[in-house]
């Protein structure tokens, strides 16, 4: 059974731009995202997931063709709303893109999509995916005006920033925001994903709000997996994840 009011199925969609950090900090040629993101599904991953970086830090253009031509699940591209990175999308189209900030010296995504800005650039950028068959969604914080924006703009899902909640999970409030903010999207019709900061620790009061539906996590499952194997690094995190979803 779910919890209360949920999807029936978490997803668990692995975020693999981590594997093709340790690649770049060779300029190597291993160890291979696209390898990587078979032996996630393999092991129950619900999907794979890699940000397009303008800087190129990690996941590079022939990692996101060389993912999406072996994976058999959904891809979710994570990009910016450049010309640049639509033009790839519209080009490849995935099964997902999901819209993030980006800011070139940050050690990684730092905070939410401010949706409230250029409107019409982001209803534009939205309609277009849309138009591709692309569904789309917002990484937002949990912030009731982002949330509601996201809804106006006409994005399909948002992904709840879990930042603040990874990195305080012991204050309520950081947590109750997800909670209050999963359900706030869900009665505007908007799909809740969640992701950032996710480990098997603290993923248990996540996957217990019902109106999530995939969870994105990376870091930690890589990390994992320099000592258990990539394998049951991604067995840990869903067992952590249907531990919780159960009443
Ligand atoms: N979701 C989004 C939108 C992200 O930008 C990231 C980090 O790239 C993640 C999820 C995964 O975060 P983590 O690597 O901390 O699990």
């Amino acid at each position: 059974m779910a919890a209360a009011g949920g999807a029936e199925h978490l997803r668990l969609c692995i975020n693999i731009d981590h594997v093709a950090t340790i690649r770049q900090a060779r300029l190597a040629d291993e160890p291979d995202p696209a390898l990587a993101a078979v032996q996630c599904e393999a092991a129950g991953a619900d999907g794979i997931t890699a940000h397009l970086r303008e800087d190129r830090r990690h996941i590079q253009d022939a990692d996101i063709d060389a993912v999406m031509r072996t994976i058999r699940t959904p891809f979710n591209l994570e990009m910016a709303l450049t010309d640049e990175m639509l033009a790839i999308a519209l080009r490849l189209r995935p099964h997902q893109v999901t819209l993030v900030p980006e800011r070139r010296q940050e050690v990684t995504t730092e905070g939410g999509l401010d949706v409230t800005r250029d409107p019409g650039r982001l209803r534009d950028g939205l309609t277009r995916l849309a138009a591709a068959g692309i569904r789309t969604s917002l990484f937002v914080d949990p912030d009731p005006r982002m949330i509601d924006a996201s809804a106006a703009r006409g994005a399909m899902a948002i992904e709840l920033h879990t930042g603040r909640y990874a990195h305080a999970s012991s204050d309520p409030a950081t947590l109750a925001a997800l909670r209050d903010g999963a359900i706030r999207a869900r009665s505007a019709g908007l799909a809740v994903h969640a992701g950032h900061g996710l480990t098997v620790a603290n993923v248990g009061a996540v996957a217990a709000i019902g109106e999530i539906e995939e969870l994105n996590i990376g870091h930690h499952i890589i990390s994992r997996a320099v000592f258990v194997g990539i394998a049951a690094a991604v067995r840990e995190m869903r067992t952590a994840m249907d531990a919780a979803r159960v009443p």
